[in-house]
């Protein structure tokens, strides 16, 4: 049984069709590539699944129990963790409590500051994130260094889920490979991860499955083992690949 699943999944934004009936399912255990061109509705699929975003239409299902997730309270609830494209880190607070952030441990009813640099350290020393000290200021950070702390920030949270929206898209190679070493990690830990990228050389080598989207849909879906970079990379460029070969189908250069 699929650990999560959604079905026909619709969602428009004013006159835009941002998802058109997905269909998209992941085991545990299993890392998923989410592949495809700028716009074509990764990260809004990731939002629902993650209950920012409500659908307009479909379903979701968790164990394979159907759940409308009223909000993002209520998908972490039910072990989904995300790191979103815009990381959504707090600039003006500490790294420390980035990682922590609205989890803050307690004592006596006041954030253990102690704790939660200890553990926020271990954390980042695990993932290999080399930080000066975790008690600077996020707003101090290069962007790869923001990056790996909403990374740590979500293998933190734990979760059955891990969604990455483009997770090494501003690093360096270095910190690239510890991204991918980290989703093998999980992946051991019987944790399912959805990685959004557009790297498919990343993708090959750590996702078991790759499915790409294409105008608010699902175009295409590959096991990596049975598939190769060139037939992926035409997956994603879909009828731009079959006009550049094969110049226009009709007068309004539209492939049919
Ligand atoms: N909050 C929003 N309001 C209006 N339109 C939106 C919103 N979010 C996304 N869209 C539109 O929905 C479509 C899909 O966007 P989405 O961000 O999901 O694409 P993406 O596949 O993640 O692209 P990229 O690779 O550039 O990150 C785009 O046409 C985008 O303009
Ligand atoms: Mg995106």
């Amino acid at each position: 049984m699929p650990l999560f699943e959604a079905v026909g999944v619709r969602k428009r934004f004013g006159g835009v069709d941002a998802l058109r009936g997905v269909d998209f399912s992941i085991e545990p255990g299993e890392v998923v590539g989410l592949m495809g061109d700028n716009g074509a509705g990764k990260s809004t699929l990731m939002k629902v699944i993650a209950g920012a975003y409500r659908p307009d239409e479909g379903e979701l299902r968790m164990d394979g129990e159907p759940c409308a997730f009223t909000g993002p309270r209520a998908a972490a609830d039910h072990g989904i963790a995300v790191v979103y494209q815009d990381l959504g880190l707090v600039d003006e607070r500490t790294v420390a409590a980035n990682v922590f952030l609205g989890q803050e441990p307690r004592r006596f009813g006041v954030v253990d500051g102690r704790r939660m640099r200890a553990e926020a350290r271990q954390v980042l020393d695990q993932l290999r994130i080399r930080i000066p000290s975790v008690r600077m200021p996020v707003a101090g950070l290069s962007g790869g260094q923001r990056q790996c702390i909403a990374i740590a920030r979500a293998v933190h949270r734990g979760g059955r889920l891990v969604l990455l929206d483009e997770p090494t898209a501003a690093l360096g190679p270095q910190q690239q490979d510890n991204v991918l070493s980290l989703i093998k990690d999980l992946k051991k830990q019987d944790k399912a991860v959805v990685v959004v990228s557009h790297n498919v050389d990343h993708v090959l080598a750590v996702a078991d499955r790759v499915v790409v989207m294409r105008g608010g849909m699902v175009s295409g879906v590959r096991r990596v083992a049975e598939t190769t970079a060139a037939e992926v990379v035409g997956l994603i460029l879909g009828d731009t690949a079959a006009f550049a070969l094969d110049g226009p189908q009709d007068s309004q250069g539209e492939t049919p």
